[in-house]
């Protein structure tokens, strides 16, 4: 195994530069290489990584002998093309969220790896943070007992991706708002539970302001085509587990809510906790007193949040995945479900 290994990062938009400011933080990788059919935007990322080549075409970089892995931050209908195509190529891949644009596509994916014996990880940079960490080590250690509900939201006032771009426009997006940031709390939530098992789940989406011109953000860098807003800008559900457990989950775009908010709450029959803004275990201490701590002393494998440098680690052989793809599978299964339910109107089983 070579000491650097050499990335090509495909894709130059708005999260391209956390992805090229991770993967050079590990001191055996480097970006070697960006394309991004924006000629201007693979320029500027260039500029500021010190990145020998560029392209227009991603299939430039997958065909690069030069090139040991790729990270992939596009639009979401060239995830599952994108990642094929590089494990095929002998390339070890990071895609970004969500997974796919469903979980066939997912499925696809996961053969393609296993097939090429290369490294593909989903980057569920959620599951990194530091508060995340801090709750996740209070339930690895029993404290929570049985968790037998979850809270999951992330919930935005008027935070739409920019109007025009591939996100709102649902045959290149998949999905709207829980597919790009309901799938972050749900990913999180069930790793925190550390509950793979859904059995089946109820959702119900929502088109109500996007659709109106109304709620855009400031996130996305892609050029603007014909305004097409025709995804979710709300969408809440509930989600079954094996052991009887459950999970409402709920995400907004743009909704007419008091305070935008994000959290991840799990009741067990030991204690509950809570990760933001700061993470917190609840207890019945001495009469039944409710008692607040703050989890301490807690050791972040990855800090900043930084999932490339385990995503390198699992490459070199240093360390596992913390996100595997199975579980990333069954996360896209629960979405493709939620988006399933709201079109039937029913409740439909996972498998
Ligand atoms: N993990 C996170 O928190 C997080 C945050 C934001 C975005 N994302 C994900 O990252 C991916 C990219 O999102 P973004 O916000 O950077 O989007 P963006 O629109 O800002 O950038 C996408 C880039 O892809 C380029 N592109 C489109 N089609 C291409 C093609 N065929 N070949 C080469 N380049 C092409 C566009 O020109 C654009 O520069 C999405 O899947 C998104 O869901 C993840």
């Amino acid at each position: 195994m070579k000491t650097t290994l050499r990335v090509g990062m495909i894709g130059a938009g708005a999260i391209a530069f956390n992805h090229c400011s991770g993967i050079n933080s590990h001191p055996q990788a480097k970006v070697v290489a960006v394309a991004d059919l924006n000629r201007r935007r693979a320029k500027t990322i260039q500029k500021k990584f010190g990145i020998d080549k560029t392209a227009t075409q991603w299939k430039d970089i997958i065909s690069d002998p030069d090139i040991d892995a790729v990270s992939v931050a596009l639009p979401n209908m060239f995830h599952a093309p994108v990642a094929i195509a590089a494990l095929k190529a002998g390339k070890h891949v990071m895609l970004d969220k969500p997974f796919a644009m469903n979980r066939h596509e997912a499925e696809r994916i996961i053969d393609a790896a296993k097939e090429a014996g290369k490294t593909f990880m989903l980057g569920m940079n959620i599951r990194f943070m530091e508060n995340v960490q801090r709750v996740k080590a209070l339930t690895e250690k029993g404290e929570l007992g049985e968790i037998y509900h979850a809270k999951a939201y992330y919930l935005r006032q008027s935070g739409a991706p920019k109007f025009g771009t591939w996100f709102c426009n649902k045959k290149l997006s998949g999905g709207g708002c829980m597919l790009d940031i309901g799938v972050h709390m749900l990913d999180s939530c069930l790793y925190l539970m550390n509950n793979w098992q859904p059995v089946s789940v109820f959702g119900s989406t929502y088109t109500k302001f996007g659709n109106r011109g109304i709620g855009e953000g400031s996130w996305g860098m892609s050029d603007k085509g014909k305004q097409v807003f025709d995804v979710d800008d709300f969408a809440t559900a509930l989600i079954k587990f094996k052991n009887g457990a459950t999970v409402q989950l709920d995400a907004s775009w743009v909704l007419l809510c008091e305070t935008p908010k994000t959290n991840i709450e799990l009741f067990g029959t030991k204690g509950g906790a809570a990760a933001f803004p700061t993470a917190r275990l609840f207890k019945f201490g001495k009469k039944g007193k409710f008692d607040i701590k703050e989890p301490k002393n807690v050791k972040i494998a990855y800090p900043k949040c930084n999932r490339f440098v385990n995503w390198v680690d699992v490459i070199l052989g240093k360390d596992k995945p913390m996100c595997t793809p199975a579980q990333a599978l069954t996360v896209q299964k629960i979405l493709d479900g939620i988006y399933e339910s709201s079109k039937t109107g029913k409740e439909v089983r996972i498998r």
